[in-house]
């Protein structure tokens, strides 16, 4: 079991007050709070050893350089890859997509088929839409059910030998679904397509297995997962790594460069053009270590409590219904109250200091399928407890006594 109450005491944030109320964080979703050594990490950096990498013979450039790298070593370990070239440094999740999707611009032909699935964030969305409008290729779409669940046989029947790519995320950000993956990437590389993953939910509640899963592409923020802002990961294959054209030219990314042609570096700098967030890379390390020192094991089994907990305590409110009832779930809940408008009691509710998200989630075709303009979403970090969701529980309740 974990000792909640020692875990946070590791984020000062979460001692903090807001609005005058202690402070009650549901927005895991939209990111996660930051532990002390994540934020000492970064000063830590800037005060000792802050230089430029890959560039310098000078001491602090090697520093840094050697941090950077063994932060590389550290997330390729985390995630189970090959090779630690095989690790890329992006800002974030969207980077990472767009990487993907630039290259696939001089792969995909008109007739060739993209799949995506209709719990996607825009952000797995739109790049696609954007390649198949280069491209000439079509969008295809696994429908979901009313449970918030993909339709799997539906997916099965779109997959052919016209499917060049399918893409869906490991668990939907609006719903908290968890999605087969394991199953739908066989099923694609059946047919020769390669499978990207969206991991930007999942890494803060779930050590995914890149080589297990057998995925080609698997793409997280760092900033869901204890780590900064501007730090990602987009884990790839190296066959398709090489086979892709780099995604920005610049400084780092190149082997030769001569006004007649361009030669480009080797994996993974090939696409890691420019200076990176550099602190931000080193420090994704450092919470790394803190998650795992945590253990997934235990992060799973506490929000799974809290999951629960939030679910049957919700339930008791009339007029409440949950989106997203599927069975596979992560610790992400989203609500309606029949009537009320989810912005007026996300507002109410922030004024008594819970932090929740409303709105659509980046997720509107979701929205569109049920129909709603929204949903209130509470999202649980291992570092939430019961008592707070008791706290949630009855604001909501004053909330809706004052907007009835
Ligand atoms: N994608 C993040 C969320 O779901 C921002 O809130």
């Amino acid at each position: 079991m974990l000792d909640i109450q020692k875990i946070r005491a590791d984020f000062p944030i979460l001692s903090e007050k807001v609005n005058g109320k202690p402070l009650v964080y549901f927005d895991n979703g939209a990111t996660s709070q930051k532990p002390q050594i994540v934020i000492d990490a970064i000063a830590k950096y800037y005060q000792e050893i802050n230089a430029n990498i890959h560039r310098g013979v000078h001491t602090l450039s090697q520093l840094a350089t050697d941090a950077y790298e063994i932060s590389r070593v550290k997330i390729q370990h985390h995630i189970n890859a090959k090779f630690s070239h095989e690790v890329l440094f992006t800002s974030g999740t969207t980077h990472g997509i767009n990487l993907v999707t630039n290259g696939f611009a001089s792969i995909l032909k008109p007739g060739d088929e993209v799949i995506v699935s209709s719990l996607e964030h825009h952000s797995n969305i739109v790049p696609w839409q954007m390649l198949c409008e280069k491209t000439g290729a079509t969008l295809k779409v696994i429908p979901m059910n009313e449970e918030g669940e993909l339709i799997i046989e539906a997916y099965d029947a779109l997959l052919s030998e016209k499917t060049k790519v399918v893409t869906v995320n490991h668990i939907s950000n609006a719903l908290g679904i968890i999605n087969p993956i394991k199953y739908m990437i066989e099923k694609a590389h059946a047919v020769g397509a390669a499978v990207l993953i969206d991991g930007a939910q999942a890494v803060p509640h779930l050590k995914p297995d890149v080589q297990d899963l057998d995925c080609d592409f698997y793409a997280f923020s760092g900033h869901k997962m204890c780590g900064p802002t501007g730090t990602g990961i987009l884990y790839g294959k190296e066959e398709w790594l090489n086979k892709l054209p780099p995604y920005q030219g610049g400084g780092e990314m190149i082997k030769e460069v001569t006004f007649e042609k361009t030669t480009y570096a080797d994996l993974p700098h090939k696409f890691e053009a420019g200076t990176p967030n550099i602190a931000g890379g080193i420090v994704l390390g450092t919470a790394v270590d803190y998650l795992n020192h945590i253990g997934f094991h235990n992060i799973h089994q506490h929000e799974t409590h809290l999951l629960q907990h939030a679910t049957k305590r919700l339930l008791e409110i009339e007029g409440l219904k949950i989106y997203g009832t599927g069975k596979n779930k992560a610790s992400v809940i989203s609500f309606n109250i029949d009537g009320i408008h989810p912005y007026d009691i996300g507002s109410i509710i922030d004024k008594l200091g819970i932090a929740v998200r409303t709105g659509h989630h980046c997720a509107q075709p979701i929205m569109n399928f049920f129909c709603i303009p929204g949903t209130i979403r509470a999202s649980f970090s291992f570092y939430n407890t019961k008592e707070e969701i008791d706290i949630m529980v009855e604001a909501i309740k004053k909330a809706k006594a004052m907007l009835s």
